[in-house]
């Protein structure tokens, strides 16, 4: 039976993008990992009819990539790729150009890529929805995909506290505002000098529900303190390959290891958006052990991006 309820909360996002993760408000939120959950439990099947969606990467990908892949091939869409090597992006087309022409093609875009504001141009450029695929300032995507792991996992999000450690960087950047939004406290612990965007903080502070935390440490210890999840992500994202050595030395006390677990509650679990590098951010035995999520979490991207085109797309 179809729930009308999540439909009706969605409906007025069809046509629209997905750029950050503060664009949806709580209740859209809400109502779209329950449109995921129905989805991955098979309850409900939508059919979008052959609609097209146009992948732009920029950078290198596995889960977002595919995901997005079969997410459309379950909806009865299609997708193709337009990387910058095989389209004439790569010869200096100009993106305002691209954007319009691959809007008279395509259904929706998903686009990887370095600055934030090269999505933000796109979305103005194309007349169809863009979704953000992961920035250098966002993962709304991941978030997703996390959120609805928690919510599998706990329940109710409202109240539970997440933890993350490592670079304060676009995963957790989306983390915070995504948390923010789903009654989710949220506490970094970052090395001085590689802490969340203030803008970023300040904003989702701002949107937080009543009662939920936004915080931001130097020392994981304090960070972890009653975390219902630990996250961790990559020291060096794809970009920052340049910076690697002189991260591990300043990472080196940001390692989600036994010592971090053994603070923790026996029910929390560890999530991680993978690619994970073991031995650095993350250790082989945390990675493996029977906290941790990881793999529910990269399966439940698929099941979020399904819902997210269906509801862009208007499929409901
Ligand atoms: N987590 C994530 O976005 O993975 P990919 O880089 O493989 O897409
Ligand atoms: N912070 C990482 C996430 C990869 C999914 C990066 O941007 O490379």
């Amino acid at each position: 039976m179809i729930n009308q309820s999540v439909s009706k909360e969605l409906s007025n996002l069809k046509g629209t993008d997905y750029l950050s993760s503060s664009d949806f408000n709580s209740s859209q939120l809400k109502a779209l990992l329950q449109l995921s959950l129905e989805l991955k439990k098979e309850e409900r099947r939508i059919d979008l009819g052959n609609r097209v969606l146009g992948l732009i990467f920029n950078k290198p990908s596995t889960r977002t990539r595919v995901s997005f892949q079969v997410a459309m091939a379950r909806l009865g869409g299609q997708t193709i790729n337009l990387d910058i090597d095989s389209s004439q992006l790569g010869r200096g087309e100009p993106m305002k150009d691209t954007a319009r022409v691959l809007s008279r093609y395509c259904d929706a875009l998903a686009i990887r890529t370095f600055s934030h504001s090269e999505i933000i141009d796109y979305a103005h450029w194309a007349s169809i929805p863009v979704i953000n695929a992961l920035t250098d300032l966002e993962h709304p995507c991941q978030s997703l995909a996390d959120f609805l792991t928690m919510q599998e996992v706990f329940g109710d999000l409202n109240g539970l506290k997440l933890s993350y450690v490592g670079d304060g960087n676009n995963v957790l950047h989306s983390l915070m505002l995504c948390g923010a939004l789903f009654g989710v406290n949220v506490s970094a612990a970052c090395p001085k000098g590689f802490e969340p965007e203030v803008s970023i903080q300040e904003k989702a502070r701002s949107m937080a529900l009543q009662g939920t935390s936004i915080e931001v440490f130097n020392d994981p210890f304090e960070a972890v303190d009653k975390a219902n999840v630990i996250y961790t992500d990559v020291w060096a994202s794809m970009g920052q390959e340049e910076e690697k050595d002189h991260r591990k030395i300043v990472f080196k006390d940001f390692v989600v290891d036994d010592r971090l677990l053994n603070h923790l509650d026996k029910e929390a679990i560890i999530l991680h958006c993978l690619p994970a590098h073991r031995g650095e951010e993350i250790t082989e035995k945390v990675l493996e052990g029977k906290s941790s999520r990881v793999f529910d979490q990269a399966e439940n991207r698929l099941h979020v991006q399904q819902a997210l085109l269906a509801t862009l797309l208007g499929g409901l």
